[in-house]
C-alpha cells in the first residue's frame, strides 16, 4: 500500500483564503470563527504542504496591523520552511469594486484598483513569490448596454502592459497568470475561458510575463473540459499556475475538495499536469482553492485540507500505473494514440501529393478505433480494479 502522505518536494500549495473561508454565503453569516492566517501557515505545513498563497486582505487586512502581522507571518515561513508561491490581490469585496476593478467604467475605481494591484506587486516581490494571480471576479456586467467589452479588454491590456512594465523596471522575477472564470459573482465575466484569456495573452507589450490560472470548477461551470484545457495551455507554454478543486457540473462555483465531484475528470487532470503521454509536464505548485463545506466545523476544514492533498496523491499513483501498465500500452497503439504526433505531410510533399493519392474510404469508415478499451482500461485503474 503507497504511503499517502503529502511531502514538501510534492510542492502542494494552499491559498490561506481556503481553509480561512468562515462560510458567509449569500443566504446566511460565517458559520465558522476566524482564523488566524499565521496559525493556518503552521497547521498546513504539519499537514505536508509546502507553500501557501494569499490575497493581500486575507493576510494584512488593514494597514494598523500590516507591519506586526508580517513580521509574525515572516517568523512562520521562516520556522517551518514554508514558502509564499503566488500572491493575488482582492478586487472583489470591497463595495469600491461593486462595478468591476481594472475594467469598471468609473475611471477612478480603475486607478485605485491599479494601485492596490502595484502595492500588491511590491509585496510578492518582497516574499519571493514566483506567480502573481489576476483574478477579475466583478470585471463583467449583468446587462448588454452597460460594459462596452471592446473598451474593457482594452483597459484590461492597459492594465497589464503597465504591471509588467513595472516588474521590468523593477527587476521582479514575478509573472503573471490571469484566472478565467465565466460568472460568479458577476452575471457574465470577462475573459470567461482559458481559451479567452490566451487569446488576450497574444494582444499584450510582454506576452513572455503572462499566463494562465485555471480553476477546476470555473472551466466546468462552462461545461469544458478542463484536463483538454489546461493541455492547450502547457501547449502554448502557458499554464503557469493551476487551482485544484472539485465541482458537480454546472452549475454554481461549488469549490468542492479536489477529487469530490468529477472524479474521472480529476484523473484526467493528474494526467495532464504530469505529463503523461506528451513532452509537456507542468513543473509549479499543485495549487488548492477549495472551500471546506459551510456545513463543516473546524475539524472538517483540516479534514478537508488534507483530503486534497491525500486525493491527489492516490490519483498520481493510479494514473502512474495507468501508464505503465502494458495493456495500456498495447491499447493504446490498438487507438493509434502515437500516429496522431506523426506529421500529415511527409517533408517534401505538397498539396496534390494529398490529392492525387487514392484512399479506401469504405475501408477506413469502417476500422476499429479501439477507444472503449482504452478507456475502460483507464477506468479500472482510476477505481482499483487493477
Ligand atoms: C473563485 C476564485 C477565487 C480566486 C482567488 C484568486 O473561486 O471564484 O477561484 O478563489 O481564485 O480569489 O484571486
Ligand atoms: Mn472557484
Ligand atoms: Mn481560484
Amino acid at each position: 500500500m503507497t504511503d499517502y502522505t503529502p511531502h514538501p518536494d510534492d510542492k502542494f500549495s494552499f491559498g490561506l483564503w481556503t481553509v480561512g473561508w468562515e462560510g458567509v454565503d449569500v443566504f446566511g453569516p460565517a458559520s465558522r470563527p476566524h482564523l488566524d492566517p499565521v496559525e493556518s501557515t503552521y497547521r498546513l505545513a504539519e499537514l505536508g504542504a509546502a507553500a501557501v498563497t494569499f490575497h493581500d486582505d486575507d493576510l494584512l487586512p488593514d494597514d494598523s496591523t500590516r507591519d506586526h502581522t508580517l513580521e509574525r507571518f515572516t517568523k512562520a515561513l521562516a520556522d517551518t520552511g514554508m514558502r509564499v508561491e503566488m500572491v493575488t490581490t482582492n478586487l472583489f469585496s470591497h463595495p469600491v469594486f461593486k462595478e468591476g476593478g481594472l475594467t469598471a467604467n468609473d475611471r477612478q475605481v480603475r486607478r485605485y484598483a491599479m494601485a492596490k494591484v502595484l502595492r500588491n506587486i511590491d509585496l510578492a516581490a518582497s516574499l519571493g513569490a514566483d506567480t502573481f494571480v489576476l483574478w477579475g471576479g466583478r470585471e463583467g456586467a449583468e446587462h448588454g448596454a452597460s460594459k462596452n467589452v471592446p473598451a474593457s479588454l482594452d483597459r484590461m491590456k492597459e492594465s497589464l502592459d503597465t504591471f509588467c512594465q513595472y516588474v521590468i523596471d523593477q527587476g521582479y522575477g514575478l509573472r503573471f497568470a490571469l484566472e478565467p472564470k465565466p460568472n460568479e459573482p458577476r452575471g457574465d465575466i470577462l475573459l470567461p475561458t482559458i481559451g479567452h484569456a490566451l487569446a488576450l495573452i497574444s494582444e499584450l507589450e510582454h506576452p513572455h510575463l503572462v499566463g494562465v490560472n485555471p480553476e477546476v470548477g470555473h472551466e466546468e461551470m462552462a461545461g469544458l473540459n478542463f484536463a483538454q484545457g489546461i493541455a492547450q495551455a502547457l501547449w502554448h507554454d502557458k499554464l503557469f499556475h493551476v487551482d485544484l478543486n472539485g465541482q458537480h457540473g454546472p452549475r454554481f462555483d461549488q469549490d468542492l475538495r479536489f477529487g469530490a465531484g468529477n472524479l474521472r475528470g480529476a484523473f484526467w487532470t493528474v494526467d495532464t499536469l504530469l505529463g503523461a503521454g506528451t513532452d509537456k509536464v507542468y513543473e509549479g505548485y499543485v495549487h488548492f482553492d477549495y472551500k471546506p463545506p459551510r456545513a463543516e466545523a473546524v475539524d472538517g476544514v483540516w479534514e478537508s485540507a488534507r483530503s486534497c492533498m491525500r486525493n491527489y496523491l492516490i490519483l498520481r499513483e493510479r494514473v502512474r500505473a495507468f501508464r505503465a501498465d502494458p495493456e495500456v500500452a498495447a491499447a493504446l497503439e490498438a487507438a493509434k494514440v502515437a500516429e496522431l504526433e506523426q506529421p500529415t505531410l511527409d517533408a517534401g510533399e505538397s498539396q496534390d501529393d494529398l490529392r492525387n493519392a487514392a484512399y479506401d474510404v469504405a475501408g477506413l469508415a469502417e476500422r476499429s478505433v479501439a477507444m472503449e478499451a482504452l478507456d475502460q482500461l483507464a477506468m479500472e485503474h482510476l477505481l482499483g480494479a487493477r
